[in-house]
């Protein structure tokens, strides 16, 4: 028997390529991972009656630990967010997105290394909506009225934040966790409790007594206002240390993170709970170039990298990150994108399998 068994979701998109790429420079490494692949995405809607098969869940559920490729989500009409779907089901409350300078990737800064921990089951994307028109929309607007508490356009659509005791509590004990365990030196809580005094005040002062437990444990607690946050991080990206933020803030500021460290192609990430962690890059299925061995793997491989230190392979994880340093510090055998922020042009630029060979012949 393989010494881990991990579920495999390929997504769908640039998914199927890059994950192929992730698990030859995983299997490389000579780490015993036995691959449980699990289907999910609008391709496997006709067989299964839906884009999230039950089957894949018990994989993961069975497994505690997953890897997965991007999954599209169709805009407007068809099914809600299968990502956001796992994520729920499973209850992955924390989602970790390191971002850090890798030299070579084209980016504009070289001395970066924060931590986004993003909530991840409430706030604007707990998916409570009332549809503009709609007669519980209007309902809604006449109950707001009726309190006192405001009043609200009768064509409006409208959209609840929640935010919660317990859903704050937990993002930030995950938050000074794994600043103690991973020896960071500062917590900082992102939110615009200045407006948002019902939601955001309650999340400062929930993360303020949350601080208060740790208060003993070295690392240093601070609130940042997320417009001023966006501002000095792309002032001063240095400054940053571990940020945690709810949901709606988390997303926004980890693509903002993501461009400081030199694009989507490069930022990894993970969803983690009580029971079981899923990782993924941060980026999405980027359709265009789906089938064209021309994505960056590079965000699947590092995600990958976060999983294996989740699984305790801690040298498989550095050698992992050693060859990408390597790679991309060279600059021969990259991706399109790593390319033409390097260069002006894609002229040069190698493929995802080939890119992966490169990593492989660095480990
Ligand atoms: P996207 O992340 O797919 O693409 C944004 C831009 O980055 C595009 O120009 C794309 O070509 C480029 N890009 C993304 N990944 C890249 C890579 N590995 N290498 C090189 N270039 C890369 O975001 P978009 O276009 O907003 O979404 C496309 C689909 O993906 C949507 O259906 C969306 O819902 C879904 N999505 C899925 C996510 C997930 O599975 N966790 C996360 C974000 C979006």
């Amino acid at each position: 028997m393989a010494k881990h068994t991990v579920t495999l979701i390929p997504g769908d998109g640039i998914g199927p390529e890059l994950t192929t790429a992730m698990r030859r420079v995983v299997d490389a490494t000579g780490v015993d991972i036995e691959w449980e692949v699990a289907e999910a995405g609008a391709d496997v809607i006709e067989t299964y009656g839906t884009p999230l098969p039950e089957s894949t869940l018990e994989s993961i559920r069975r497994n505690k630990v997953a890897i997965k490729g991007p999954i599209t989500t169709p805009v407007g009409t068809g099914f809600r967010s299968v990502n956001v779907a796992i994520r729920k089901e499973l209850d992955l409350y924390a989602c970790l997105r390191p971002a850090f300078s890798i030299p070579g990737s084209g980016a504009r800064y070289d001395d970066i290394d924060l931590v986004i921990v993003r909530e991840n089951t409430e706030d604007l994307y707990a998916g409570i909506e009332f549809e503009q028109g709609s007669e519980d929309a209007a309902e809604l607007i006449r109950f707001v009225a009726d309190r006192g508490a405001g009043v609200i356009r009768p064509d409006s659509g409208l959209s609840l934040k929640p935010i919660s005791i317990t859903g704050t509590q937990r993002i930030v004990r995950f938050a000074f966790d794994y600043a103690i365990a991973n020896g960071r030196k500062k917590v900082t809580a992102v939110h615009k409790a200045n407006i948002l005094k019902m939601s955001d005040g309650l999340f400062l002062k929930v993360a303020r007594e949350v601080a208060e437990e740790y208060k003993d444990s070295g690392v240093e607690f601070e609130d940042y206002i997320v417009d001023a946050t966006c501002m000095q991080l792309v002032l001063h990206p240095e400054w940053w240390d571990v940020l945690v933020l709810p949901n709606l803030y988390g997303d926004i500021v980890s693509d903002l993170s993501a461009g400081l460290i030199g694009g989507l192609g490069i930022a990894m990430g993970a969803n983690i709970g009580a029971e079981c962690a899923v990782f993924e890059p941060v980026h999405g299925s980027a359709p265009k170039y789906a089938g064209k061995d021309m994505a960056n793997p590079t965000a699947e491989i590092l995600s990958a990298m976060l999983m294996l230190k989740h699984l305790g392979e801690t040298e498989a994880a550095d050698r992992i990150l050693s060859a990408v340093r390597k790679v991309i510090g060279e600059g021969t055998h990259v991706t399109y994108d790593i390319k033409r922020s390097n260069t002006g042009s894609t002229e040069g630029a190698v493929g995802t399998q080939a890119y992966a060979d490169a990593l492989i012949a660095a480990l």
